[in-house]
């Protein structure tokens, strides 16, 4: 199973230069690992992509949108569709994130629509599903998790399953406002219950990427990167900065197993 590691810079101000320095710097902390088949993607904010993705293409960095429209294109103020997104640089594209469900009301019906058009239109796609609440019971977990999963993936061709990389991030888990991740028997109980699930799905439970995201950092990404059934990781404050992000990756994959 191939490793793979994520960043996802929200709406962070980062000018194009900058964003263009953090590539090189991701690049040149990477060095072998990249060329070892460790898959790495970079998700900013999408007005970075053309600059980033002259830098990009000369790494196996992969970049990625945060957002898109699920249509092909028309009357949809505001929005980008997913040929812009690729003309500018993308090839990964993020739906069901935490924030997008909970603060714009994307639900599952737009975001099984959202991963349906990313994939038709031959991108990688990372879907995001956790759980909303911190108490819930192992029980309503499994529940939870593989509703999300039944319905983000309905329609989904099993031949495009190589590209899917399904991201648990716990809501209660992510971003600043709480500091801290999900704890290791948590995130254990998800894996297995999202490894099942996906069994029960699409039968092919083993050939879909599965990331942990929500504060991860450099105290807690070994352990979490070592659980059986995890893939990588999907960082966020902990890879503001590029050595950052790299010393993640690094102390992960040193805990990983083979
Ligand atoms: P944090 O690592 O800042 O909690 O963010 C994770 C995340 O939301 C990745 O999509």
């Amino acid at each position: 199973m191939q490793a793979v590691f994520g960043t996802n810079w929200k709406m962070r101000n980062v000018d194009q230069r900058t964003a263009q320095q953090y590539l090189i710097t991701l690049a040149d902390g990477l060095g072998g690992l990249l060329d070892d088949g460790v898959q790495v993607c970079v998700l900013p904010p999408a007005t970075l992509l053309p600059a980033m993705s002259e830098v990009a293409r000369k790494t196996s960095i992969r970049l990625g949108a945060q957002n898109f429209h699920w249509e092909e294109e028309g009357e949809y103020t505001g929005e980008l569709s997913t040929a812009l997104l690729k003309d500018a640089g993308a090839t990964i594209l993020m739906v069901g994130h935490a924030e997008r469900r909970v603060l714009f009301n994307e639900n599952d019906e737009v975001i099984n629509r959202k991963l349906l058009r990313a994939l038709e239109e031959g991108f990688h796609a990372i879907l995001c599903i956790g759980e909303a609440d911190r108490l819930t019971p192992e029980a309503h977990l499994q529940e939870e998790l593989s509703a999300q999963l039944v319905s983000g993936l309905r329609g989904v061709n099993k031949a495009d399953l190589n590209r899917l990389i399904v991201a648990y991030e716990p809501h209660w888990a992510i971003g600043r406002r709480v500091d801290a991740a999900a704890p290791v028997t948590r995130v254990k109980q998800s894996v297995e219950a999202i490894r099942g699930a996906l069994k029960t799905i699409v039968g092919a439970e083993n050939s879909v990427r599965l990331i942990y995201g929500g504060n991860v950092n450099l105290s807690n990404c070994r352990e979490i990167a070592s659980v059986n059934g995890i893939d990588g990781l999907f960082v966020g404050g902990a890879a503001a900065d590029p050595a950052g992000f790299v010393s993640v990756i690094g102390r992960a994959l040193d805990g990983a197993p083979d």
